[in-house]
């Protein structure tokens, strides 16, 4: 942690098992407003677990959360999202029922329409707006998924493996709304495989493994560190 950061969301020294499997030991995530953080880690490591303990939908046995700075002793998601915290899970938000144009409709009636109209653009999916969230591709549902995100303008948006299932050209442009979306000041905290375009627009890196997490910094810090790169990106990765 740098001291003196005033960070959006800080989860601390969690702790988690299911049963008697412990998947998390002493793991730490913490997201800085205008910045995208992202969680690296192999299958299993606990990304999903972490990022659902910090968005308030899953308790943790131990270890504290923080958002701007205060304590969230008893944090739900729904009063966690009254603070400004988004969560979109790693299998997607809405649905699968609706229409996309009734999950917009719902979003303006509980949070005031502004903001929809920029997000359907920004999403590029007016085309997709009379169908149903059922009928749309795993990458089109992200979109929209994502587009339900932005209409919200965040302080925090929490985003497990949004580039999954994405052609190439569609995580470059996801991954530049999530970039846009942090410059406009959202801590934006993500997660994923698809190391390249990851590490292509965050400014810190948190490495998951056994339970715990490193913090590796920059990308280009996560680029030098061997072990990281012997371990999690393999022999082959090269530069980004
Ligand atoms: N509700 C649960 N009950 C039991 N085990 C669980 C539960 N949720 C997660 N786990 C286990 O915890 C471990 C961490 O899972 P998690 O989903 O956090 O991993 P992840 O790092 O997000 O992986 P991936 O990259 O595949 O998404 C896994 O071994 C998983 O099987
Ligand atoms: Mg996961």
């Amino acid at each position: 942690m740098t001291p003196g950061t005033e960070y959006a969301l800080r989860a601390e020294g969690i702790g988690k098992s299911f049963g008697r499997v412990e998947v998390l030991k002493s793991a730490s995530m913490w997201g800085e407003s205008g910045k995208v953080t992202t969680l690296l880690g192999r299958n299993g490591a606990g990304k999903t677990t972490l990022m659902k303990i910090a968005a308030g939908v899953l308790r943790a046995d131990y270890g504290v959360i923080s958002l701007f700075g205060d304590v969230k002793e008893h944090h739900s998601l729904a009063r966690l999202a009254r603070s400004g915290l988004m969560y979109v899970p790693q299998a997607q938000l809405v649905s699968p029922a609706y229409r996309v144009r009734d999950h917009l409709k719902a979003l303006a009636t509980t949070f005031g329409s502004a903001g929809i109209d920029e997000a359907i653009s920004e999403m590029g999916i007016e085309a997709l707006l009379d169908q149903t969230v059922r009928s749309l591709s795993g990458g089109e549902r992200m979109r929209v998924s994502l587009a339900l995100a932005l209409a919200r303008a965040p302080k925090v948006l929490i985003v497990d493996e949004p580039l999954v299932r994405l052609s190439p050209q569609n995580q470059e442009d996801l991954a530049n709304s999530l970039r846009t979306l942090a410059e406009r000041g959202t801590a934006v905290i993500t997660s994923g495989h698809d190391a390249r375009v990851l590490l292509s627009i965050s400014d810190a890196i948190i490495w998951c493994v056994a339970g715990t997490t490193h913090h590796l910094g920059t990308p280009t810090d996560a680029l030098a560190h061997s072990q990281f790169r012997r371990e999690y990106l393999g022999s082959e990765f090269g530069e980004i």
